[in-house]
Order: C-alpha cells, then sequence, then structure tokens
C-alpha cells in the first residue's frame, strides 16, 4: 500500500473519496460531500460510530463515482486508536469497492485535541496496516490487489507535523508489515539462516550487520545457545545489526528469541496446536522489524545520539538422537552453569548467551529482549497485551509509556529476589526451570534471565500472547500481528 500526503486538492479524485464521519465541516470535503453529509444526518444515515462505513453515488460532471465515511465515533472522544482503525476501515471499504485508488479527506478538526503528528502517524498506520495480507508461498499475487494506493488530503492545520507523521508511521508500518510477513512463515522456510539473510539487507553505511556461525559461538563459549541448537539439522545463528549515528553518546541493546520452531525438545510438547510454534521467533521478528525500519530511515530527524545494536540469537528446538536431554549441565558465555530441568524452556536458553554476550561485548546502558518466552504470559494477561518485568522501574515505565502511545499494552509482572532463589541450581548455578510447586511461569523466565543481565538496566517484554492469536481489529487479523516494532522504534527514536 502506498500512502501518499496532499494539503491542497489540485486534481480530483476520480473513484472515491472518504471522509471521517466527524467531518460535517470539513470544507474539503467538497459540496457534493457537504451536502449528501446534510442529507444523511437528517436521515441519520452519516456512520459515525467506530467502523461503520456510509456510501454516496453522487451525480454531476467532475465528481467522483463514489464517497463516503468512516466512522471514527464522537467526535469529542477521538483517540489515536480510533484514527487508525477509522483509516484501516477505509482501506477495507476502499479494497471492497474494488477502487484502485482512493482519497482520504481529513482536516485538523478531525483529530481535535490530537497532535497533527501523532494523528498522520496513526492514519497512516492504518491504511498501511489495514492493508497488509499475508502472501502465500506459492504466489507473489497480493490476495487484494484493490486499493493498494491512497493518498490523504490534510488541511486546516499542522501540515508539518502531520506530514512527518507520515513519514514515520510509514516506517513504522511498512516494518511491521515486514514483520508479520517473517513471523507468519513456516518453520521450513523462515530458518535460522533465512532470518540471518534478511537481516544483511538492512546493510547501509550507518548500519552493519555481522552473523555469527556455530563455529563462533564455540569461540564464544555460547553453551546454552549451542545445546538448543544441537538436536536441529539447521545450522543456529546469532543476528547482530549494529546502527551508529556519528558520535553516539550511549549504546542500547534489544535481543529478541528467533527460535524458528519450538518442538520442545527432548521434552516435546504435545501435538495439538504445534504448528504454532513457528510463531516462536516473534521477539526477533520484532528486533528485525526495528531494524527494518532504522534501514528504511527511522532514526531520520532524531536528536539523540544513541547507538541501538539488535540481537537474534536464532535456532530450531528439536529432539533428535544427538539433542541436549532433560540433566545436561550447559556453560553460557560469561561462564554462568545452568542444568537442563526442561528442554522446552529453551528460549531462556539462546536469549541468556545472547545477552550476556551484548552485554560484554557492547557495554550498552541498558538492554531490553523481547521474546515469546512462556505460555504463563497467555495465562496470565492473554493476547492483547505483553508482560514486561526486569531490573529497572525507569526503564520499564519508558517502554511501558512507548507502547501506549502505540497501542500496544505492555503490563507490568513482578521479578522478585523470592523469583531468583527459586532457580539457583544444586548441580550447577542456575535451572533452567523452577519447580511447579512455585506456580509461577513468566516471572520465573525473567528471573533466569535477569541472571545474565547483572549490573546493566534491563527490561524483559513475554510477548507469547501478545504476537499472534489477538483479537482482529481493523489494522491486524488472524496470525502474527507484528507487534513491539512500533513500540520499540517509538522508544528508541525518543531516547536521549
Ligand atoms: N515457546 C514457548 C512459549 C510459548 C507457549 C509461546 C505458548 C507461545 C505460546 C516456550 O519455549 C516454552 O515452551 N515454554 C514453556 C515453559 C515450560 C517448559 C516451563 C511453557 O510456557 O509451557
Ligand atoms: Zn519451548
Ligand atoms: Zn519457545
Amino acid at each position: 500500500m502506498k500512502v501518499r500526503l496532499i494539503t491542497s486538492a489540485t486534481s480530483p479524485a476520480k473513484e472515491l473519496v472518504l471522509g471521517l464521519a466527524y467531518s460535517g465541516k470539513n470544507p474539503d470535503l467538497g459540496v457534493a460531500l457537504q451536502a449528501a453529509v446534510k442529507d444523511a444526518k437528517k436521515t441519520g444515515d452519516l456512520a459515525t460510530k467506530v467502523r461503520a462505513t456510509s456510501m454516496f453515488y453522487p451525480t454531476g460532471r467532475k465528481l467522483p463515482a463514489r464517497m463516503g465515511f468512516v466512522g471514527g465515533g464522537k467526535r469529542s472522544e477521538v483517540t489515536v486508536d480510533k484514527l487508525r482503525r477509522a483509516a484501516a476501515v477505509a482501506f477495507n471499504l476502499a479494497s471492497s469497492h474494488e477502487v484502485k485508488t482512493f482519497r482520504l479527506v481529513v482536516n485538523q478538526d478531525d483529530h481535535k485535541d490530537l497532535d497533527a503528528e501523532v494523528a498522520g502517524r496513526a492514519l497512516t498506520e492504518g491504511l498501511i496496516l489495514g492493508a497488509y495480507s499475508y502472501r502465500k508461498p506459492s504466489g507473489d499475487k497480493p490476495p487484494t490487489p484493490h486499493a493498494q494506493s491512497a493518498e490523504i488530503l490534510y488541511t486546516g492545520g499542522n501540515g508539518k507535523g502531520f506530514r512527518a507523521g507520515v513519514q514515520i508511521g510509514r516506517i513504522g508500518a511498512q516494518a511491521t508489515a515486514f514483520a508479520r510477513d517473517i513471523e507468519n512463515l513456516p518453520g521450513n522456510i523462515a530458518t535460522p539462516r533465512y532470518l540471518a539473510n534478511q537481516a544483511r539487507k538492512f546493510k547501509t553505511p550507518r548500519l552493519t550487520v555481522r552473523i555469527m556461525n556455530e563455529r563462533d559461538m564455540q569461540k564464544h563459549g555460547m553453551g546454552a545457545l549451542l545445546g538448543v541448537s544441537r538436536g536441529s539439522r539447521e545450522p543456529a545463528k546469532m543476528i547482530l545489526m549494529d546502527y551508529k549515528p556519528t558520535g553516539y553518546k550511549s549504546t542500547v541493546c534489544v535481543v529478541g528469541k528467533g527460535l524458528t520452531f519450538d518442538t520442545g525438545g527432548i521434552s516435546i510438547k504435545p501435538s495439538a496446536n504445534l504448528a504454532d510454534m513457528r510463531y516462536d521467533m516473534c521477539g526477533g521478528g520484532a528486533v528485525l522489524g526495528l531494524f527494518h525500519a532504522i534501514a528504511n530511515g527511522g532514526m531520520r530527524g532524531v536528536k539523540g545520539k544513541v547507538r541501538v545494536v539488535g540481537v537474534v540469537p536464532s535456532s530450531e528446538n528439536m529432539p533428535d538422537g544427538d539433542a541436549q536431554k532433560p540433566g545436561d549441565v550447559v556453560t553460557a558465555c560469561d561462564g554462568t552453569t545452568i542444568e537442563i530441568i526442561n528442554t522446552d524452556a529453551e528460549g531462556r536458553l539462546i536469549l541468556a548467551d545472547a545477552l550476556a554476550y551484548a552485554k560484554k561485548i557492547y557495554k550498552p546502558r541498558c538492554m531490553v529482549d523481547l521474546a515469546t518466552l512462556t505460555g504463563a504470559v497467555v495465562v496470565a494477561l492473554g493476547h492483547e497485551m505483553a508482560g514486561i518485568m526486569g531490573s529497572d522501574d525507569g526503564l520499564i515505565q519508558d517502554l511501558i509509556e512507548a507502547g501506549q502511545e502505540c497501542d500496544e499494552p505492555l503490563w507490568q509482572l513482578p521479578l522478585w529476589d523470592v523469583h531468583r532463589d527459586q532457580i539457583k541450581g544444586k548441580f550447577a548455578d542456575v535451572n533452567n526451570l523452577n519447580s511447579p510447586a512455585h506456580g509461577n511461569g513468566s516471572t520465573s523466565g525473567g528471573a533466569f534471565l535477569s541472571f545474565f543481565t547483572k549490573g546493566v538496566p534491563w527490561a524483559h517484554i513475554d510477548i507469547a500472547g501478545a504476537a499472534w492469536g489477538a483479537t482482529a481489529k481493523d489494522y491486524y487479523t488472524s496470525g502474527a500481528v507484528g507487534t513491539a516494532v512500533r513500540t520499540l522504534l517509538h522508544w528508541v527514536r525518543g531516547l536521549k
């Protein structure tokens, strides 16, 4: 989907013109649509409710074939998410009428008290994400070939701010669509090698990409990651993406679990819904999405000089004659020994090496990791939000705020010494799992990771629920949501 911004209607839109339903007074709707608004208000047909739509077929020269409205709720109750949804509904309406292109007429009044940049971003995200559809590996034709180009006609306000919003909205939404694509791909296509090859494409003068292979991992003593990969014929990869602005003052590391298929290993999972375990790389998908955005100008105009390093440990988790076994003891690259209580708690193992390595090599001021780490977080929070925990409440709060501003909610869970004590080991420094008697699941995963991030402000985001399976919401349907790409981009852009 291509989104173009215009600030004056130099040429008329031929096929379809849409307005937001509270735009009754928008002068750029044109006389015909203004008249239609008047009539529709009389009959009560002006669709104002969220997601409602109405169409008019004006007759007269120079008028578009169709005009219509998309509802966004009450004008006085406009929110960012309502704007984003309204734009996605606009796309769906245009697509269902099989037009090639359409115009969305937006006036400053439509976003009321919301900042023009925020409104521009939300509307653009809604159009692009609403238009997203997964393409089957068999064919490259999009299932909905219609309405693949839209123009937003914006008038009456801070056009400069709105334009900046459209630009960053476009970058974030396209990066999210990219993440959705690789997340939805099956495990036999989206392998660790595939993810590494995607990352290689991000190379720009300021962004370097380095891929570690298993030999490199051996050299660095990454026994935890290599232990998970042992049972797999697909070689593991550690993807390192490094964005260095000139004169950078500090470094942040963003780490994502890139487990391309999780069978559980020797502690094998039941077969029901096992196909969903291709989504076990969505943490890595979010980090790759962030770097897709950065590679495409996502840090343009940002004043803070922060180096951003993305780390994606990527592996399969398979059962095999050579697979690691419960009871095995492995050593992570920082020397910490780990007893494998359950081979299905593998995400924390590959993250342990990634976090310990990132901490040692990049000396970051803070680290954030994202992972589909525990089924328990789905039980606790469901699919509409992710869990966040860590060692630094300031960092956690910043991420929660970034999530709020992108409508990707994060909910804090505790991470206390009592959780850390539960996984101290008898046969190794730490166990990769607490005893079932303790009951807690997600915080146990977080507690394990905390052993590898000591001394660095760190936050862990468990996206096992949020990454996929959320209730459809105009700008996402079934499958991967592409969660956290926009939030991460918003957060790194705001770093000072
Ligand atoms: N990839 C899973 C977590 C998961 C579960 C993600 C459901 C998405 C949906 C992770 O590697 C895992 O298997 N975790 C286990 C841990 C258990 C062995 C303590 C889990 O949550 O069941
Ligand atoms: Zn697992
Ligand atoms: Zn897993």
